[in-house]
């Protein structure tokens, strides 16, 4: 069934709006407020709710300008040329809860305001886990349908952003087991508290990554493990369960930069940048190692934010390789980090599934959604 999906995701910072078609991205709008959030170390809710408000509007209307795609508002007569969207998204949770209400409102609105050719009625709205979107990423097409994506089930699902850790089995479409989760800091809050420690910024994952680059690329290869083996322990180690955990390792990063000197910090930057980093990556690769073993997926694929960095990409790719398996990421860095375009995809299937909302009044956020 041919869709036109206009999604939208207003979970935690960005702001953004897509038009998808199936699984290719006619546009995906993306308003960061990074600059924002900036000078409180992390998101600041309160801050978040109110410029998702301001922008969400602009937003919709720009995905929709560049996708070149048109609605019939009540009151207007419709051209026979126009394109039409088939069916409204909108992420449900997880996020923060005062900044999802704002993207669910506007897609209540324009279901509310809109009639549809195929519906005669309003177009049915479709509510999507975020976690999900961040799966569906990696089948992203760009207009033309390039490069064509495909699931092979079972795929075994490593979702790393900043709010969350997990290890999902995906069985079929829709279809999910979480086989771990991390039972306190995600991998990428971890990343961000790591830069608040060494006074680098937020976000903290991209500014650790270049620090961790420089030192990798400058020192050899022993020097880089003894390192890592004297610095900071291995989570989890002696347990067989494939949860995660992060807040040891932070308290261990703290204690250890707590000892030095400012003159020792400034000296040591890098390395405890790619110390730190290091640490937070043998987890998952350990744990997604396991994960191989124990359930013998056809296909990795790997979604959320701290998935952006190059070296956790080519750490992934070689496990995938020495266990012959296809690996999937997101095709482009706006897919990768919070965006619309994944909610238009997963939503996609579910459109197919026809599993609308059944009242769209009736629909609430939820912050602590699982899969
Ligand atoms: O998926 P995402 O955009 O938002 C959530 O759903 O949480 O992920 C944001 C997280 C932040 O913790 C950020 O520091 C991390 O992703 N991140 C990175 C990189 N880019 C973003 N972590 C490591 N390396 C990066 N290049
Ligand atoms: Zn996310």
């Amino acid at each position: 069934m041919e869709s036109l999906i206009l999604a939208i995701d207003t979970s935690c910072d960005e702001t953004s709006a897509a038009v998808t078609c199936g699984q290719k991205v006619l546009s995906n709008v993306i308003s960061s407020q990074v600059y924002l959030h900036k000078k409180y170390g992390g998101v600041y809710p309160a801050l978040a709710k109110r410029a998702h408000e301001e922008r969400i509007d602009a937003v919709v209307e720009e995905a929709l300008r560049r996708a070149r795609i048109g609605w019939e508002v009540r009151s207007r007569s419709r051209s026979e040329n126009e394109k039409w969207v088939t069916a409204v998204a909108v992420t449900q949770g997880p996020g923060l809860a005062i900044a999802l209400e704002v993207g669910i409102r506007k897609a209540k609105e324009i279901v509310n305001n809109v009639t549809m050719k195929q519906f005669n009625n309003r177009p049915p709205l479709i509510a999507i886990n975020h976690l999900e979107g961040h799966i569906y990423s990696c089948l992203a097409e760009n207009a033309k349908g390039l490069p064509k994506r495909e699931i092979a089930f079972p795929g075994l699902c490593l979702i790393v952003s900043g709010g969350h850790t997990e290890l999902v089995l995906m069985k079929d479409h829709g279809k999910y087991e979480v086989l771990g989760a991390t039972l306190d800091d995600a991998c990428g809050e971890a990343l961000d508290k790591a830069a608040k420690i060494l006074h680098l910024g937020y976000p903290g994952g991209p500014i650790v990554e270049k620090l961790a680059e420089s030192f990798y690329k400058a020192s050899p290869c022993h020097a880089r493990g003894r390192l890592n083996e004297s610095k900071l322990s291995k989570p989890l180690k002696d347990k067989s369960n494939l949860n995660f955990s992060y807040s040891g390792l932070k308290t261990q990063f703290l204690y250890l930069v707590e000892k030095m000197t400012e003159e020792e910090l400034g000296k040591n930057l890098h390395q405890l940048a790619y110390t730190f980093q290091e640490a937070c990556f043998e987890q998952l690769l350990r744990k997604t190692a396991k994960a191989i073993e124990m359930y013998q997926p056809k296909m990795l694929l790997c979604g959320g934010g701290v998935i952006a960095n190059k070296h956790l990409r080519s750490l992934l790719r070689k496990l995938a390789k020495n266990h012959s398996l296809p690996i999937l990421f997101p095709p482009k860095r706006n897919l990768i980090t919070d965006n619309a375009a994944m909610i238009g995809i997963a939503a996609y299937y579910k459109y197919q599934r026809k599993e609308f909302v059944n009242n769209p009044e009736d629909l609430d956020r939820e912050p602590r959604l699982s899969l």
